[in-house]
């Protein structure tokens, strides 16, 4: 069984309990030079250099506590991975902080770098040549674990995520899922207490999604190893995270529960109504909202916040009604809507 030392840092004789992780205000530009083409380009660059700036992550600030699963969350190009790389000292910020179990991560101390882990979805860590076995066991050697914790904690996991059988296949050979199980298990070995997770289940099939969130959820709760995960996929945020911070634009624009995402967005409900004998014509209907769908039997509207109770109850007077359901527009819709920037209903 592993466990985490709980982040405590004494200061002046009391103990407190600090965040994990903070970040204040943290911002990344990235510079490129622009070039105009031909030669007039290179011959203008060398005397008059012109740099296109993105700024990839303006002002972001989040507090995160020890043992926190947090879902990470904002569409492509949102700064997710330029943060995590800030936070694992990859990268070094253009202004604000980052710190992450007290260390400042771009000083790139080796006692950081034994604490925690990065892993990344769309990046092989493993050695392509090796068997999984030895590239594991490389790992192993470049962390120091004992003989003992390697040997403990690589049955475990291999247990878990059901990849013992594959220990001796080149990590060539594996498939997309085997071998982000083995990106996992690599970067457990050491027990990191705080966990980055960059898309891990990105471009999975269902199945081995499943098996990675579900092993990811298991074993925060078993560990209290913090994680911070990105994921594009709504389905790994809903089934891992109660707290989400959501960025967009290389801002946050959101953090707090995950279900708190849609009573700040959605500015609509959904009424689901079941006629008794035969519909009702669109026209009558969408006097309460917008009509979503309507059959003979059935009607969806999505309707105002603040209108939803005087429609529902003048639709069970006006129409002959076998059954009215009031729910809130899904999670997934709302957070596209507000990626996309435009009106979120
Ligand atoms: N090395 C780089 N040089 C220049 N721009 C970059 C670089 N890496 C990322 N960007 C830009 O920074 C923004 C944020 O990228 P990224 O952090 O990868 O977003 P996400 O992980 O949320 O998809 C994007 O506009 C991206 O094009
Ligand atoms: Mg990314």
């Amino acid at each position: 069984m592993i466990t985490n030392r709980p982040a405590e840092s004494t200061h002046k004789g009391i103990q407190l309990l600090m965040p994990i992780i903070e970040v204040g205000n943290l911002s990344k530009i990235y510079r490129t030079q622009k070039r105009l083409p031909g030669l007039a380009g290179a011959v203008q660059g060398l005397f008059n250099r012109q740099y296109t700036e993105v700024r990839a992550v303006d002002g972001v600030s989040f507090n995160i506590e020890e043992g926190e699963l947090v879902g990470f969350l904002g569409p492509n190009g949102a700064g997710k991975t330029t943060t995590l790389k800030m936070l694992s000292g990859i990268l070094y910020p253009t202004s604000g902080t980052a710190r992450v179990m007290g260390f400042t991560p771009s000083e790139r101390k080796n006692e950081y770098r034994r604490q925690f882990a990065l892993v990344m979805g769309q990046k092989n860590q493993l050695w392509w040549d090796l068997p999984a076995q030895e590239s594991l066991f490389l790992n192993k050697e470049i962390y120091g674990v004992s003989d003992a914790d390697y040997k403990e904690t690589l049955e475990e996991m291999t247990e878990l995520l059901q990849v013992k059988h594959l220990l001796g296949i080149m990590v060539r050979e594996l498939s997309l899922g085997e071998r982000m199980k083995f990106e996992l298990i690599a970067s457990l070995l050491h027990r990191p207490r705080v966990l980055f997770l960059d898309e891990p289940t990105i471009g999975l099939d269902v199945v081995a999604q499943k098996n990675i969130r579900e092993f990811i959820k298991d074993y925060n709760r078993r560990t209290k190893t913090t994680i911070l995960l990105t994921s594009h996929y709504m389905n790994d945020i809903q089934a891992l995270c109660d707290r989400v911070v959501v960025i967009n634009h290389g801002k946050k624009i959101f953090d707090g529960r995950l279900e708190a995402v849609v009573e700040r967005f959605s500015q609509a409900k959904l009424i689901t109504v079941a006629f008794k004998n035969g519909g009702v014509s669109p026209e009558q209907l969408a006097a309460f909202g917008k009509v979503l769908e309507n059959t003979k039997v059935k009607a969806v509207l999505q309707v105002p916040r603040e209108e939803v109770k005087k429609a529902s109850n003048e639709i069970l007077s006006r129409f002959d009604v076998d059954d009215i359901n009031i729910e809130e527009v899904p999670i997934e819709e709302v957070i596209e809507k507000v990626f996309k920037g435009g009106e979120s209903s």
